[in-house]
């Protein structure tokens, strides 16, 4: 993602007819982010933000008794083995995902970064509330970690829930720079025979091309000329192109990369991960969206999910056939299970190529389920998880805001630009917010996509009290969402689409 070196200039827009303008334009457009690089340079006050940089992490030392967790991960080129296609990428410890970080909460963590990349990279800790000066962020948080540098993050995770972490540079995510992390709630009996981390992932890397390649061409076709499941049908906009293969669905226009794989636990439906109990058992399903520019559609062939958790937070258990899950979302599901192998299937939404990602659940005797398996639960309802409900102690307590923000998604895909409140990050104006408040941001989304909206060292709550660090919003739909203002710092709130986010959809949350 863009860094302060990548725009040395922080733009200021403090006309509410300029930004009016541009939350009805929706769109960004070259003129008007020039104008607004114009009125940069007369403006007065913090206008020109320097290029920031940190200097190594203060050493932070656990509390007496609290646990520690010491581990090392190293970002290192590897080659790795995709149901028979071999792929050069960069993963964690050569793994793929990378090696599940886990602890309980309040443990005290120190996970070192080994940046053995060919480039600066980072480690983000997603949706972990923890101190500004660990949360990844290269220019706003940390300098990056250079090619053969550590970088040692030092956190006591607070929450009880399933996360990952992925870097915070470019678009090092649509690599295989990823892992899962589960924070354990010390008070949770845990009423599951077994449980199963699921990583979903749509592949690209290695291909024949790069995400940093495919970021670049996004640019210069201004748009996924033949990408985004255009297949053969050159010369028509993306958007319609999807509504029309796809039909009805909630998302729009919901991708930009054509992928030629999507992957479950590192692995294609064509080598399929196979997760092993025993019938009538009770697993909990841990399920992380990691992919870069795919939401998709998860069901189990056969049984009903019972949703217990989103973005680690307990929602009231609601059975469902089938729900969908945004970049960066994660959600907890108990299933009780039948006898016999079963599909567990990851249905990119709004994507016509690349087939599907699957993973085997396997009980019993019976063939393995076919690679484009497609079990009736997809074909009914699928719940929208910004629709469930919080449990009462999940909810944020009740007060009104006593400070109230606007942050309008904005951008199009021909030319390709995001931004945020009138221009892209770096030129966009940071959000601000006095430690103590309850911070309401009223956010839309200004375009035709859906984007997965997220804030990092902080959850919000939806209107319906539901807490998130990650939700979908749908093309021109508008959420109040409300947090705490308890954590001090400088933190992002950005799309969690990768390539969105790296061409500017991102603003920064300045505690003033
Ligand atoms: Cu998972 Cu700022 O990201
Ligand atoms: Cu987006």
């Amino acid at each position: 993602m863009a860094t302060d070196s990548d725009h040395p200039m922080k733009g200021i827009m403090t006309s509410p007819l300029l930004s009016r303008r541009n939350v009805l334009l929706g769109g960004l457009g070259l003129a008007s982010t020039a104008t607004l690089a114009a009125c940069t340079s007369s403006s007065s006050g913090t206008g020109v933000m320097p290029s920031r940089t940190f200097g190594p992490p203060t050493p932070v030392s656990p509390s007496p008794g609290q646990k520690v967790l010491e581990k090392t991960l190293t970002a290192r080129p590897v080659s790795l083995d995709l149901g028979g296609r071999t792929v050069a990428t960069w993963a964690y410890d050569g793994a793929l995902p990378g090696p599940l970080v886990r602890a309980t909460a309040g443990d005290f963590l120190r996970l070192t970064l080994d940046n053995q990349l060919p480039a600066d990279t980072t480690i983000h800790w997603h949706g972990i509330r923890l101190p500004n000066a660990a949360d990844g962020v290269p220019g706003l948080t940390q300098d990056p970690v250079k090619t053969g540098g550590k970088f040692v993050y030092e956190f006591t995770a607070p929450d009880p829930g399933t996360y990952f972490f992925h870097p915070h540079v470019g678009v090092q995510l649509d690599r295989g720079l990823y892992a899962p992390m589960i924070i354990d709630d010390p008070t949770d009996p845990g009423r599951y025979d077994a449980e199963w981390v699921v990583v979903l992932d749509d592949w690209i890397d290695g291909t024949g091309t790069t995400p940093d390649e495919v970021f670049k061409k996004l640019i210069a076709d201004g748009g996924p000329a033949n990408g985004g499941g255009m297949g053969g049908m050159g010369g028509m906009d993306h958007g319609s192109m999807s509504r029309m293969s796809m039909g009805t669905g909630p998302w729009g226009d919901a991708g930009d990369v054509t992928y030629p794989l999507f992957l479950i636990n590192g692995k294609p439906p064509t080598d399929p991960d196979v997760l092993a109990a025993k019938p009538g058992q009770k697993v909990r399903l841990r399920v992380i969206n990691a992919a870069s520019d795919t939401i998709f559609t998860v069901a189990l062939g056969g049984h009903r999910l019972t949703i217990t958790h989103s973005d680690g937070h307990a929602v009231e258990p609601t059975e469902v056939g089938a729900f969908y899950i945004g970049m960066g979302e994660r959600y907890d599901a108990i299933v009780t299970l039948a006898d016999g192998a079963f599909p567990l299937v990851a249905r990119p939404f709004g994507k016509t190529s690349g087939g599907q990602a699957m993973a085997v659940v396997r009980t019993g005797a019976g063939a393995a389920p076919p690679v484009a398996a497609d079990p009736s639960e997809l074909a009914g309802q699928v719940l929208i998880g910004s629709q469930l409900r919080p449990t009462e102690a999940a909810k944020l307590p009740g007060k009104e805001p006593d400070a109230t923000v606007d942050l309008a998604l904005q951008g199009s895909m021909k030319p390709y630009q995001w931004g945020m409140n009138g221009a892209k990050y770096g030129e966009n104006e940071p959000l601000t917010v006095r430690a103590g408040r309850r911070l309401r941001i009223n956010a839309t989304n200004m375009t035709m996509m859906t984007h997965p909206l997220h804030l990092h060292g902080h959850t919000f709550a939806l209107p319906s009290g539901l807490r998130k660090d990650t939700v979908l919003m749908a093309p021109m739909q508008s959420f109040a969402i409300d947090l705490d203002a308890d954590n001090a710092g400088d933190w992002m709130i950005h799309c969690h689409n990768i390539y969105h986010a790296e061409a500017g959809m991102m603003i920064a949350l300045e505690y003033r």
